[in-house]
């Protein structure tokens, strides 16, 4: 199928990049004509696994093509992907002006029917008004099909995530358009690609699940799905402060916790909390949604509670344990809200760093991916590509991302090259017992 995408962020590049790959012909717009110069010279300009990969075999086989011009993306597509950001607006709601806009440019450009395709994570009812926007602003140029269908993709591992789905969620009104995003599915649903992630050898993984749904509940799908997920978060945060005042290890809690399959292992890591360009906003989002049909989403405004005092208590842990801060060398190591990406949106290392550089540290910071993102919002902090650089004369390492290469750091070098041998983790990668032998005073969440 003729396929157009509608922004070129995490969501439409890897959506866009994927369903080219699967076999369709993808035709990928962005407002920002630098971002479009670089696709078309063949840089990826964000880092996500597997993608630059898929955008060079893509565009090999003329599959996906990239333009700075909406109305020629609008023509070109039977189906189109509205993958444009919904940011927060000052009271916790989205902001969807982008994709008011898309639908006035819809409405504008397209001279046949098309499927207008909501991807991005937006409130409950956003469809039905995308749809009375579109029939209001049409000039009986086409008429349009409307349906959801919101992504469940992980950044870092999103290029996985597309090609291996639980479930594809369809919100639609009519089954005509529940067929046309079966038949864009097809080759997802039936196994029929080679697979970028695992050479053609994809582990045994159940069939996803194609679920047809109205577009209120596929949208609330996805919200709902993000906000469980935070809330399990904060759960375990919440029970890693309670081990700390008992002397228990959170560690222990929540792997015992999680063999129980009605509870699950994942998002049980206790730590500084979520960031990301996801979670923050879909719980602050679908507060607000539900604010405004008057039910109170209590339990969702704790859980946005819990995971804001994660950065608080983090730096008390910092404070107290350098005594003062003000002139000490402080190496964080992971500015990245999570490993395996270079997104550095509402990451809790950038207020940690935030706080650090406010009490007169000098930082000095490390991320395999982030640096470049991190330098441009702090010109102030010292940047380093190697950690033990980073740690080189510091008083303290402060761990705020669970990258791999950080778990395999060797602290025996490390704590010859520190200051003073102090660490203070907050995402748990080491074990207490282990540092404490090789001489370092080490705190971290819910082990003390
Ligand atoms: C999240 C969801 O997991 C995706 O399913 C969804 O599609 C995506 O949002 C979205 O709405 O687009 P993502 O934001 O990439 O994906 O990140 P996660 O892997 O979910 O992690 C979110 C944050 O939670 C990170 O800061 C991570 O460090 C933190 N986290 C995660 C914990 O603190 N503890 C855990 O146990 C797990």
């Amino acid at each position: 199928m003729r396929l157009s995408v509608i922004g070129c962020g995490y969501v439409g590049l890897v959506t866009g990049a994927c369903l080219a790959e699967a076999g369709h012909d993808v035709i990928c717009a962005d407002i920002d004509a630098s971002r479009i110069a670089q696709l078309k010279a063949g840089q990826t300009p964000i880092y996500e696994q597997h993608l630059d990969k898929i955008l060079v075999s893509a565009g090999k086989a003329g599959k996906i093509s990239y333009t700075a011009d909406a109305g020629e993306a609008i023509r070109f597509g039977d189906a189109i992907f509205i993958c444009v950001g919904t940011p927060p607006r000052p009271d916790g709601s989205a902001d969807l002006s982008a994709i008011d806009h898309v639908a006035q440019q819809i409405a504008a450009e397209a001279r046949s029917p098309k499927l207008v395709v909501e991807k991005s994570t937006v409130p409950a009812r956003t469809g039905i008004e995308l749809q009375r926007a579109l029939s209001g602003y049409s000039r009986g140029n086409g008429g349009f099909r409307v349906a959801s269908n919101p992504e469940f993709l992980r950044e870092g591992t999103a290029v996985e995530d597309f090609f291996h789905p639980d479930r594809i969620v369809v919100g639609v009104e009519d089954p005509t358009a529940a067929e046309q995003l079966r038949e864009i599915y097809r080759p997802i649903l039936e196994h029929q690609f080679t697979c970028p992630v695992h050479n053609g050898k994809c582990p045994d993984t159940h069939k996803a699940e194609f679920l047809v749904t109205t577009i209120s509940s596929a949208e609330l799908i996805k919200h709902a799905s993000n906000s469980f997920l935070a809330l399990k978060i904060s759960y375990a945060n919440a029970v890693a402060d309670l081990c700390e005042k008992l002397g228990a290890n959170v560690e222990e809690v929540t792997h015992a916790m999680g063999l129980d399959p009605r509870i699950g292992t994942q998002f049980l890591k206790a730590g500084l909390g979520f960031g990301g360009f996801c979670f923050p906003k879909d719980i602050q989002a679908f507060i607000s949604l539900a604010a405004t049909v008057g039910v109170d989403f209590e339990i969702l405004k704790a859980a946005e509670r819990v995971n804001k005092q994660r950065i608080d208590r983090f730096f008390d842990k910092v404070s107290k344990a350098l005594w003062v801060v003000k002139g000490k060398r402080v190496a964080i190591l992971g500015l990245a809200f999570k490993a395996n990406t270079d997104d550095i949106r509402f990451a809790p290392a950038l207020e940690v760093m935030k706080r650090l550089l406010e009490e007169g540290a000098d930082v000095h910071a490390c991320d395999p991916k982030a640096l470049e993102k991190a330098k441009r919002q702090f010109p102030h902090a010292h940047y380093h590509d190697d950690p033990y650089k980073a740690l080189e004369g510091a008083h303290a390492a402060v761990i705020c991302t669970e990258w791999d290469v950080y778990k395999k750091i060797d602290w025996d070098r490390a704590g010859k090259l520190m200051a003073r041998k102090l660490v203070v983790d907050g995402r748990n990668l080491y074990q207490p017992e282990k540092m404490k032998a090789l001489g370092f005073e080490y705190s971290s969440f819910g082990r003390e």
